[in-house]
């Protein structure tokens, strides 16, 4: 291969790796993700604060806090969107992830799921799916080479998965928000991701839907270490096994949702923002 063909072939920003591509996090000690003493200041003022979290392998993590808590922050660190000032934040116990970009901590297997959904509204639901298959391949080497019966199979268990299999010749565009999430999340998992975080996905769906994706986002851990971002407090409830509450770009307190409620700090932070209107995280 030429140098011209080598460059064409390099994995664009945030498409899925090959299988062989994959850097292997060393899992040993059950740790996925270290993040530890991570400070991010914006013109002075502190996003971050010294903060640390640990994510288990295959676990399924709420975060939570107020508006500008530092969840959003958290998440861009992690993905190399947002360099921190100091700290360490590790795949496993020895990729740091401070030396790669962006699409390279994709490529090593941490998938992101934005607030809104960006599916291809004009392809249908297979064909969006088949495209986050192809990932670096491009295009046109998706749409028009035959699929392999693997890569069929692949794409049959993400349309079971995310609840579309009935839906997967519509185009993307007309389904519902709920729906056009969903799909993203299968886009995502399209390239395997170990870790895959999720900001806010039930924004905006309705009821039923809040608690398919409930059940999907539970169904994915264990096989995926999964970190969650949401206000909806119920959500969280239905599918918390740990929550961590930040504060003011800290770790105010971490446990089971029972805890997290009884806890004297997150009690006095929570009623002090009452007073002050929505998205507090109260229930
Ligand atoms: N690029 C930036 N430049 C300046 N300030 C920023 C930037 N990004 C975030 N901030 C500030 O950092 C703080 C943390 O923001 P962040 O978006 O992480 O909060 P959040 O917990 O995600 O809040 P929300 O629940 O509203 O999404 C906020 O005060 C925000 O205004
Ligand atoms: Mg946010």
């Amino acid at each position: 291969m030429n140098l011209a063909q080598e460059t064409a072939v390099k994995p664009t920003q945030g498409s899925p790796l090959l299988a062989q591509d994959h850097i292997e996090p060393d899992t040993r000690h059950g740790v996925i993700l270290y993040v530890e003493d991570v400070s991010v200041s914006f013109d002075g003022f502190k996003a971050l604060n010294d903060l640390n979290l640990y994510i288990n392998d295959g676990e399924l993590r709420c975060l939570i806090g107020a508006n500008g808590a530092g969840k959003t922050t958290l998440m861009d660190v992690i993905t190399g969107k947002t360099r921190p000032d100091t700290g360490r934040v590790s795949f496993g116990q020895q990729v740091d992830l401070l030396q790669l970009n962006e699409s390279e901590i994709a490529n090593a297997g941490i998938g992101r799921k934005f607030q809104k959904p960006t599916v291809f509204e004009q392809l249908s639901v297979f064909e969006n799916l088949e495209l986050s298959l192809a990932g670096d391949k491009g295009i046109w080497t998706s749409l028009f080479h035959k699929l392999s019966g693997e890569q069929k199979d692949r794409i049959a268990e993400i349309l079971f998965t995310i609840g579309l299999t009935e839906q997967r010749h519509l185009l993307a565009g007309s389904l519902s928000h709920g729906q056009k999430q969903w799909l993203e999340i299968g886009m995502l998992l399209a390239a395997e991701p170990r870790l895959l975080l999720v900001d806010e996905p039930v924004a905006g769906m309705t009821a039923q839907e809040t608690e398919r994706t409930a059940e999907l986002l539970t169904s994915l851990a264990g096989k995926h270490s999964v970190v969650v971002v949401e206000h909806d407090m119920a959500f969280v409830r239905s599918i918390a096994r740990k929550v961590t509450v930040l504060h003011q770009g800290t770790v105010l307190a971490e446990g089971s949702m029972n805890e997290i409620q009884s806890n004297p700090d997150v009690i006095q932070v929570y009623l002090g923002e009452e007073s002050h209107g929505e998205e507090t995280g109260k229930e």
